[in-house]
Order: structure tokens, then C-alpha cells, then sequence
């Protein structure tokens, strides 16, 4: 939520927080604005995407060797000019952006207001500011002193960026709950919301942790807690490549994730699974083995598309493995009051190892003794830091706002784990376990097939881009994917779309069923085939249209469907890795085929940094 990016050094700064912007993108873009400092404070910003402000500052003056951006994502205040970021202080001499939200701003803004102050925004961000300028200006202290004195009253999550025009060589900035990095670079120095603005330039970076403050000039770097006391940054190598980041001749991210999963699922399988040998070295689970081998119960915690990896390990956990699972929705189990018995393990699954409900809710469970094991996308994110054990997905940056890649890999992640602890428990035959071993190794293969000819599935969009709804049905293993295919379809298209069991449907949605419903079935050859069957047969008979995913070679749902899009045979407990792939294409296809921007759809936002 919300995109920061800063620059202090000898370059121009505006065409590196703008470019830094645009790649941060993904985290927000109902508005958009920069401030610069050239004899006093140049501040442009302006409702809509980053191109509409770069257009609406062609002429201005943008010559500044510091300065601050920010991509917005509302949560105070609409989207508009007035409310974007950055915000001025009442004084005009501080400029600040902010991702996060801070908690107690209305009791803060009554008291700046008692004392005079007027607000120009209705934001929470302009809040904070206007109390930092009053700090200090009671105090007569320095912006350093000040900002520690502010947030050690404020309640909330942020990551905050200053500049002060009085004092253009420095930028200071302050994290507590939302993500900051630091681009250390020859007598430069960058600040952003994730390394994707910063590694043009600098392979070197510091994460900056919750509850420190940066001082940061061209030449110098100090990180300090909020006593005031020095320490030392730890200087990280950043493992990421420019072309990971670049849309490399696809038309959309979405797209370009999509088709990368072959290599992907190939990428998280690298160096962990060894069909032949039969084994799957994952040194994450290895030095827990024994607390997963025991665990009385494993609860799986994670929000959106990761949810979803979470309810398909649930029946691949507890089948191999006999241990009980349950999955939570994160914001749900952190304002429960859950029951966490010793020795239960916490899986946390999270592409962006952002996500604030999550990290609240893995803190709630490591309170009370939980182990936990988090299974990211991000190298050195928050849930990273605060997990004991995990593995990451090596899926690679997910751009477009729509999970896809990010998924597969959580479910080969997962699986691989599952099989690591019920080898070791013994729970499932050898031949099992080389069974699935082998099946695992032939997943990007079978995926290669998949995308291999996709016009297809674009017609199949085109065909039925105007329903108004849309039911995804699937039992067992794929119960999860219509889930899943049907929180694609309506982020992506905006049709509303609702995922079931195909058997509870009975008890409901059923009600709906008519000529103009499309129902989308997950049907792969499982246990559960011919009960499904039974289901597209209810669906018939109410004239309901029937679009099925079908594993190849299937003779029986073709007729019966009015479409069917086909996927190589799997065995069922990694077939979700491929059905859901005709089915993220398919909500692409349908968003483009109705002019939407699949990339950035409206409302949402990548990482989810607010609760
Ligand atoms: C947002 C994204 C989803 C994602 C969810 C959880 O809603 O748009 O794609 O599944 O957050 O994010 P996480 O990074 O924790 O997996």
C-alpha cells in the first residue's frame, strides 16, 4: 500500500523517483506526487496514475539533487490533488510522504487544531507532520530530535520520509510496520518501498527495521533506534536482476507471470527435489523436522491468494502428512482470541511477506509459544525476519496486482514440505512418496503444455466476457483453485464471481442457476471425478452454461460442457498447480477483452501494508 521513493546524492533527483514510481506502481496509483528542493520547496502532485503527474510537471522546475515521491493507495481522505502526497507542513518548510496509517491522528488533529492549526488535506499523514513541526518548533530541537519525539506518541504502522528545505543535504526517515530499503551507492544515497527503484543503481542495500530512524546524506548513512542510539547497518547484496522487473515484450505483467510459470515452478523445485535420488533437501524444514514430524496441529495463516495456497495444503497436509490443519484468514485470527498449544507450528504464507494482518497475526501466535514457519516470495521481507524457519518460493518479483506465479510456487512449496515431514513421520508408503516425487518434477512441463497454445481459452473470454456473474465450482484439491479462479475473474474482469464446493452449491447458489450463469467447473480426473460430473449435471439441467477444466483424454465432461479447456493428466495432489493456470488466463483474457487494466486493477493494491 502506497509506494515511497527518495534520492539524496549528486544526480538529478526527479527522474529517479520517477522512474523509482512507476515500478513502484503496484503498491497504489490513485494519485501520485514529488517533492523537490531548489531555493525553497518545489511540490507537484496530482490525482491519477505517476503518467498523469509527469505530464502535469512538463515546465516546471524539477532541478533538485534530493527529493521524495510517493504512489498512493487512499485509505484518509479520496483520491485527489489535495490529498496526495507528499504533504507541506503548515510552516512550508518540512515535506513528508508516508505509507502506513496512523492510528491516533483524529485525537492529534484536535490538538493542532485547538492550537491554530489548519489543514489543507484530509489525510492522517498531514497530520503527523504539522505535530512534528510543532514539536519542534515548541522545543526548539532539530527535525532528528523531533520526528523521535512524534513517534514515540503515535500509534500505527508507517514508513515516513522528510525533507526539510532549510537543510537540502539530508533526508531522514523512519519505519514501523511498512517496508523501507536503503540503495547505498557512491556519495548517493536511495530510499524506496522495495529494492525495484534502487537496483539500477546500486547493488547494495540496508533493510531498514521497525522502530529506526535513517539520516541519510550523500556520503553518510546512520541508522539510529528511537533512543538515539547508533547501530551498525548491515549491508546486504541485493539478488535481483533488472530484466526480472522489466515487462520483456509482454503487454502486461500478468501476462508475462503467467507464462513464466514453467520456469518458476522449475526455479522453486532447483536444487530442493531429486526425483531419482528421492530426496528433497530444504534445509528450512530440515532443522525443524522434528517439531513439524510432532506438531499436534499446524495452522496456516495467510490473506488473499495466498489463503488459497493455504486451504489446498490443508487437504495435502492432512493427507500425507496425519497431522490436523486449520487455515486462517490472518486479519480474522489476530483479533480472535485463538488457542495456540505448545508445540503447534504456524505455517505464514506470503508472497510479499508484507502483508500487515499477517505479520500481527504470526506475532499474536509467536507470543504464545508457536513455531513458525513462513513460506515467501520476498527475500529479507518482514514475515522473513520475524519467522524461525521457512522456505522461500523463488518465484521471482510479482508485478501485476493479480497473484499468479507467486501461487504455483507457494503450492510446489508447500507440497514439498508435506512430503518432507510425512517421509520422515512415515506416513505414506515409499511408493507414494516417489510417486508425488516424480509428479512434482514433471509440473513445469505439463505447465510448458498448457501455455503452449492458449487462443483457445481467449475465446472461451470473449465468449462469455459480457456474464454479469459467475459460479466456480471444484471438490477436494481443486475447491480451492475455483476459489481462487473466481477471486481472478473479479479482480481482474470485475464480473462477480463466487467460488463454492460443488456439492454445497445445493444449498444456495443453485438458486441462481440459469441460461445466463456461467459455471465454471475444476473437473481433473480425482477421486472426487464422478461426483463432480453429478454436479455439472445439475447445472445442465437448469440450462446453467457450463465451462469446465478437464484433464486430457477425458471423454465423458467434453459433451456435456458447452467449453472445455484442457490440462495434461497430474496426479491430484499437484494437478492445482496446473488447473489453475487455464483459469488465471482466462480472467486475463476476459479484463482485456473488456478494455480494463489487468495490471492495475481499480481499488486494489499489491501489498497489503494496512490492516
Ligand atoms: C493483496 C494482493 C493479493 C495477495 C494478498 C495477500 O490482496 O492483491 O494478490 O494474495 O494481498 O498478499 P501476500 O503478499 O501476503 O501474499
Amino acid at each position: 500500500m502506497c509506494g515511497i521513493v527518495a534520492y539524496i546524492g549528486h544526480r538529478e533527483a526527479y527522474p529517479i523517483i520517477l522512474k523509482g514510481l512507476k515500478r513502484l506502481e503496484y503498491r497504489g496509483y490513485d494519485s501520485a506526487g514529488v517533492a523537490l528542493v531548489n531555493n525553497g520547496l518545489n511540490v507537484y502532485k496530482k490525482k491519477g496514475r505517476v503518467a498523469e503527474l509527469e505530464e502535469s510537471v512538463v515546465g516546471k522546475d524539477l532541478h533538485s539533487n534530493i527529493g521524495i515521491g510517493h504512489t498512493r493507495w487512499a485509505t484518509h481522505g479520496e483520491p485527489s490533488d489535495r490529498n496526495a502526497h507528499p504533504h507541506v507542513s503548515a510552516n512550508g518548510k518540512l515535506a513528508m510522504i508516508h505509507n502506513g496509517i496512523i492510528e491516533n491522528y483524529a485525537q492529534l488533529k484536535k490538538d493542532l487544531q485547538n492550537k491554530g492549526y489548519q489543514f489543507k488535506s484530509d489525510t492522517d499523514t498531514e497530520v503527523l507532520l504539522n505535530f512534528i513541526e510543532d514539536i519542534q518548533r515548541n522545543n526548539q530541537c532539530t527535525l532528528e530530535e523531533a520526528l523521535r519525539i512524534a513517534l514515540k506518541r503515535v500509534t500505527g504502522a508507517y514508513v515516513i520520509v522528510l525533507i526539510d528545505a532549510e537543510h537540502p543535504d539530508t533526508l531522514i526517515a523512519a519505519r514501523k510496520g511498512s517496508p523501507l530499503v536503503i540503495g547505498v551507492g557512491k556519495g548517493e544515497h536511495f530510499l524506496a518501498s522495495d529494492a525495484s527503484p534502487i537496483i539500477e543503481y546500486t547493488k547494495e542495500v540496508v533493510y531498514v527495521n521497525d522502530y529506526e530512524l535513517a539520516i541519510l546524506r550523500g556520503d553518510e548513512l546512520i541508522l539510529k533506534n528511537l533512543g538515539n542510539e547508533k547501530l551498525t547497518p548491515y549491508i546486504q547484496k541485493l539478488d535481483l536482476e533488472l530484466a526480472a522487473i522489466e515487462k520483456g515484450g509482454y503487454d502486461h505483467f500478468m501476462l508475462k507471470e503467467i507464462f513464466e510459470q514453467p520456469d518458476t515452478i522449475f526455479d522453486c523445485l532447483r536444487g530442493r527435489l531429486d526425483a531419482t535420488a528421492g530426496t528433497i533437501t530444504m534445509s528450512g524444514v530440515q532443522n525443524y523436522l522434528e517439531q513439524l514430524v510432532n506438531a499436534p496441529r499446524i495452522i496456516i495463516i495467510a490473506c488473499g491468494t495466498s489463503w488459497h495456497a493455504g486451504l489446498v495444503a490443508e487437504y495435502v497436509i492432512e493427507e500425507l502428512c496425519r497431522i490436523p490443519v486449520e487455515v486462517e484468514y490472518a486479519s480474522e485470527f489476530r483479533y480472535r482470541n485463538p488457542i495456540v498449544r505448545k508445540g503447534d507450528v504456524i505455517i505464514a504464507i506470503s508472497q510479499s511477506g508484507e502483508t500487515a494482518d499477517t505479520i500481527v497475526a504470526i506475532e499474536k501466535a509467536k507470543e504464545q509459544g508457536a513455531i513458525i514457519f513462513g513460506i515467501l516470495n520476498v527475500v529479507g521481507s518482514s514475515i522473513a525476519r520475524i519467522s524461525h524457519a521457512g522456505a522461500y518460493t523463488h518465484a521471482g518479483p510479482e508485478i501485476g496486482v493479480a497473484s499468479t506465479k507467486a501461487f504455483t510456487a507457494q503450492l510446489v512449496v508447500l507440497t514439498m514440505v508435506a512430503l518432507k515431514i510425512a517421509h520422515a513421520k512415515k506416513s505414506i508408503s515409499e511408493e507414494l512418496y516417489s510417486t508425488l516425487l516424480k509428479e512434482l518434477h514433471e509440473v513445469p512441463g505439463k505447465a510448458a503444455t498448457i501455455l503452449k497454445d492458449t487462443d483457445a481459452i481467449k475465446k472461451i473470454a470473449e465468449k462469455y466476457k459480457d456474464a454479469a456473474n459467475a459460479l466456480y465450482l471444484g471438490r477436494g484439491y481443486n475447491f480451492p483453485i475455483a476459489l481462487e479462479g473466481a477471486l481472478k475473474l473479479k479482480e481482474i474482469s470485475y464480473i462477480h464471481a463466487e467460488g463454492y464446493p460443488a456439492a454445497e452449491m445445493k444449498h444456495g447458489p443453485i438458486a441462481l442457476v440459469d441460461a445466463s450463469l456461467s459455471v465454471y467447473f475444476v473437473a481433473t480426473k480425482d477421486t472426487y471425478y464422478e461426483k463432480v460430473v453429478s454436479n455439472i449435471q445439475e447445472i445442465k439441467a437448469r440450462k446453467g452454461k457450463v465451462i469446465a477444466v478437464i484433464s486430457e483424454g477425458d471423454e465423458t465432461i467434453g459433451p456435456m460442457a458447452d467449453d472445455v479447456m484442457i490440462i495434461p493428466e497430474a496426479h491430484e495432489i499437484v494437478a492445482p498447480m496446473l488447473s489453475v493456470i487455464p483459469l488465471q488466463l482466462l480472467s486475463y483474457y476476459t479484463g482485456v477483452a473488456r478494455g480494463l487494466d489487468v495490471d492495475k486493477p481499480r481499488n486494489l493494491a499489491k501489498s497489503v501494508t494496512v490492516e
